[in-house]
């Protein structure tokens, strides 16, 4: 069965309590459901992690390499500062969507620039915690589109 990867870093854990005008009142438990819930209605799994540490998350896209098809990554304000995330993605080739809570490019300048991006197959941003199950459909996508040219 294919399976994802759904990584979160620093600060997620605080979802629901955490400045909820910008990301929301749901918690990382009830995305984790939701996604769970989703999941399974497409046939697929999933792992679902948050980490505060940017090695744990470069450790866990290590990990992923020969596990899951493909990684969901909320890498918070990792985002925007860790050319170690880009290079980690780069190197494990496991195709990644990027994902935040708010959109990020109606906000303050240095939240603009995502060293996520230029290493993604897409981004989806600005949609709260419905961007998640989007995610997993839009890789679902890509994946497919992938096996039928055959790369
Ligand atoms: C975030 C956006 C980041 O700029 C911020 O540092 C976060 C959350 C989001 O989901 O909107 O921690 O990734």
């Amino acid at each position: 069965m294919t399976s994802l990867l759904i990584l979160n870093g620093p600060n997620l854990n605080l979802l629901g309590t955490r400045q909820p005008e910008v990301y929301g009142a749901t918690t990382l438990a009830d995305i984790e459901a939701a996604c769970t819930a989703h999941a399974k209605t497409r046939g697929i799994s999933i792992a679902f992690a948050q980490t505060n540490h940017e090695g744990e998350m470069l450790d866990l896209i290590h990990a992923a390499k020969g596990t899951h098809k493909g990684i969901i990554l909320n890498a918070g304000a990792y985002t925007h500062t860790s050319v170690a995330l880009m290079d980690a993605i780069q190197s494990v080739e496991i195709p990644v969507i990027e994902l935040h809570l708010s959109n990020i490019h109606a906000r303050e300048a240095f939240r603009q620039k995502s060293f996520i991006a230029q290493v993604a197959v897409g981004q989806i941003c600005g949609f709260g915690a419905i961007g998640y199950t989007l995610a997993i459909d839009a890789i679902i996508d890509h994946l497919g589109k992938k096996s039928a040219v055959g790369a």
